[in-house]
């Protein structure tokens, strides 16, 4: 499939007005935030302003357990069954068979998302979360945790703090802080935590992957404690430019716009606003819901030095990482074969290694309160 077999262009890459950097949701101020480092957050609605010119662009998841409980048959069970991974278009799957997640869990895509949480982190001003909690929280839970990267330094930060971090595949290390911990767990089903228990519940990338975020919502409201806070950390693939660098044409531009098209088909959205995250929040019951917004350039061409090494993860990342974002969806539902994937992705890498499109994804932070009482 050539493409021309793109779907036609149905948004526009023109960025949408600027709109106040940060959303107040709730008429309540919620104190100042807990910093986990004391780095200053980056810009978040401006332009990001670009190098002179392209020349100048820098260089960067029992039934038996029956009445004889045997401990290690059926922990052996288990981990057959979550490391029973599935090999297609030469990379490896998760084994859950009833979750649709089509992007692989191999080295090379732990290996993106850890570049892109780099990005993240640099983008968010080294902030770890934005969400204004007690100073000394208990407990805290990340969903859809991947490589573990972000609990870990959550771990780190708060050495007094418990922090699990849950996801799909059992694909973080084994080697962590004494304070954090890994499950397997499906985060679609019903949550065995104690409810009122935690003190922050966070998700990171998971946007595309939450088939129900109301009930997503709903699991993390009961949760929390009176007081406690859910923070989501998600960018949109709905790559822009703010100064016309990115045609309607370009690879760039088809690529996210079929990538739109295949998570649709099943019934997932990878552009989803981060209004559409506060309203599943205040739907669930949280209060003082409140929208940090950010842009993640993919790329060296931003002035600013440090969005200029935040677009260098971004671009690693995506370079490293498009083949396997795209692989999977493109194929089982958009029916393009491996190979005219492959000559797809290449062209979409070639146009951002070129330094020519001044692109960023939209990234935002929101948070909301469970009442204390
Ligand atoms: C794009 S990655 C983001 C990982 C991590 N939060 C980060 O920012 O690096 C999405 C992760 O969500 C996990 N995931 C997807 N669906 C899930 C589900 N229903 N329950 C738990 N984890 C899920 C995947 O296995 C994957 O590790």
């Amino acid at each position: 499939m050539s493409a021309s077999k793109a779907s036609q262009p149905t948004e526009s890459t023109q960025p949408s007005s600027a709109a106040s950097n940060e959303t107040q949701a709730a008429a309540a101020q919620p104190d100042a935030p807990v910093e986990a480092s004391s780095a200053p957050t980056a810009a978040e609605e401006a332009p990001i302003e670009a190098q002179g010119s392209s020349d100048e662009v820098s260089s960067e998841t029992d039934s038996a357990l029956g009445s004889e409980y045997d401990e290690s048959t059926y922990t052996a069970s288990l981990s057959s069954s979550i490391t029973a991974y599935q090999y297609e278009h030469g990379r490896r799957y998760h084994a859950n068979h009833a979750v649709n997640y089509d992007l692989p869990n191999d080295e090379n895509e732990q290996e993106r998302m850890d570049l892109q949480y780099h990005a993240l982190r640099l983008a968010f001003g080294d902030k770890l979360f934005f969400a204004p909690i007690d100073d000394s929280p208990a407990t805290i839970l990340d969903i859809g945790t991947g490589t573990g990267i972000w609990v870990i330094d959550i771990a780190e930060a708060l050495p007094d703090t418990q922090i699990i971090g849950t996801d799909l595949s059992p694909i973080q290390p084994g080697w962590v802080p004494p304070n954090a911990k890994f499950e397997v767990d499906n985060a679609e089903l019903p949550w065995t935590f104690p409810a009122d228990h935690f003190d922050l519940v966070h998700t990171r990338i998971m946007n595309a992957f939450v088939q129900d975020w109301n009930r997503l919502m709903e699991q993390s409201y009961r949760h929390l404690k009176p007081g406690g806070w859910v923070e989501c950390h998600e960018l949109s693939v709905d790559v822009r430019s703010d100064d016309g660098t990115l045609p309607e044409d370009s690879h760039i531009h088809q690529w996210c716009l079929n990538e739109g098209e295949a998570w649709r088909k099943i019934g997932l959205s990878v552009t989803l606003s981060g209004e559409e995250v506060a309203d599943w929040m205040e739907k669930a019951g949280f209060v003082n819901v409140t929208i940090k917004r950010f842009k993640l350039p993919i790329g060296t061409w931003p002035k600013d030095k440090q969005l200029r090494e935040t677009g260098a993860f971004q671009l690693v990342a995506m370079l490293e990482g498009i083949q396997g974002l795209t692989i999977a969806p493109w194929v089982r539902h958009l029916g393009w074969n491996e190979q005219e994937v492959e000559v797809f992705v290449a062209k979409v890498r070639n146009e951002w290694k070129s330094g020519k499109f001044h692109t960023y994804f939209p990234l935002y932070a929101v948070y909301g309160q469970k009442p204390r009482a």
